[in-house]
């Protein structure tokens, strides 16, 4: 199967995922925004990624010969970006994924699996969000995400493309590089810096983190479940609803840092609250998360703390 964006965070995780497991694999990414970490990883269990754009249409259906699936996590994804330059990410995000399933479609690729976000639904009206809570974007991003759903859902029925849409919320984990992706990575940078974190807004918004091996997890199943419809869109969340302040004190208790956040002005495009309901993700795929929140910011804190603090190499090694 083809991965795209596979040189980034998501991405790359997925691709080493499907290819410890046996899959035949193979990523495209501009590289534009790739994670170099995340390219490491790649490199050591020897998946190959083809530079590329996904909006050229004659590359992605050359790619796609010979492969019956596709997992497009490939997109411009910092909101506050999308907030100043708007056009940018509809003409990435929204013609990317336009190209990418009109060559799934004459490819016949039989399943799409494709990486949305939980920035469709806007602010919610109640939480846990359903699938079925309006989608009102706050943000450009969320606006692009929303819009190439739309064009998977047209695809389904015109040509009979498979399509399954993971609403993912706050995902985070190991070699999340990017300084506008994830809140926990920035925390748990700073913290292995003695840094104070830095909040926008009170701290008192609300997040649903999910770490993105169970998210590698979901789209595994994704891909081998029999699907109720053609079109089937699933939160992939956990259900636990967690403060900004809450994660801040969190990652101060674990990594020892004696620091009090700094509280700054809430960001355009931001919500207030986001929690899935991860009812439809148990039914269809029989998918829950495995790892909870203290043991993934464990993890990225000795990460952080091997890339700050290098261990010496023992004699001989
Ligand atoms: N990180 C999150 O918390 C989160 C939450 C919800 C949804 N998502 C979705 O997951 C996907 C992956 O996000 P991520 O956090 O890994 O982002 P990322 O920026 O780390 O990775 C995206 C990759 O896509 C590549 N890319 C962008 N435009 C491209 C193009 N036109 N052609 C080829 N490659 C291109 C970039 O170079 C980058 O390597 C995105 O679709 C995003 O909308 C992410």
């Amino acid at each position: 199967m083809l991965v795209t964006g596979a040189a980034g965070f998501i991405g790359s995780h997925i691709l080493r995922y499907l290819k410890l497991r046996g899959y035949r694999v193979l990523g495209i990414d501009s590289f534009e925004r790739a994670s170099p970490e995340c390219v490491e990883e790649l490199k050591a269990v020897n998946a190959k990624v083809i530079k590329g754009d996904i909006r050229d249409l004659d590359l992605l259906r050359k790619l796609l010969r010979g492969f019956n699936a596709v997992i497009h996590a490939a997109a411009y994804v910092d909101v506050a970006e999308s907030v100043r330059e708007p056009i940018k990410y509809i003409a990435n995000n929204v013609i990317g994924t336009a190209v990418v399933a009109e060559a799934s479609a004459t490819a016949r690729v039989k399943r799409l699996i494709y990486l949305s976000s939980a920035a469709i639904y806007g602010e919610p009206v109640k939480i846990p969000v359903t699938e079925d809570h309006p989608a009102r974007p706050k943000s450009p991003y969320g606006l692009s995400k929303l819009l190439g759903e739309e064009i998977l859902k047209f695809y389904s029925s015109w040509k009979g493309l498979e399509s399954v849409v993971l609403r993912l919320f706050n995902v985070y984990g190991l070699g999340q590089s990017r300084p506008y992706t994830g809140v926990i990575t920035e925390f748990v940078r700073r913290a292995t810096r003695c840094e104070p974190p830095i909040i926008f807004g009170d701290g008192n918004q609300i997040r649903d983190f999910v770490n993105v091996v169970d998210v590698a997890r979901a789209v595994e199943l994704s891909l081998r479940t029999e699907l109720p419809a053609r079109f089937v869109a699933i939160n992939i969340g956990t259900g636990r609803a967690v403060s900004i302040a809450e994660l801040a004190r969190l990652v101060a208790e674990l990594s020892g840092a004696r620091v009090q956040p700094i509280y700054s002005s809430p960001r355009e495009g931001d919500v207030r609250y986001s929690l899935a309901d991860i009812s439809r993700a148990k039914k269809v795929l029989k998918w829950e998360p495995m790892i909870d929140l203290e043991e993934g910011v464990a993890e990225l804190l000795r990460w952080f703390n091997r890339k700050v603090r290098p261990q010496p190499r023992g004699r001989g090694s």
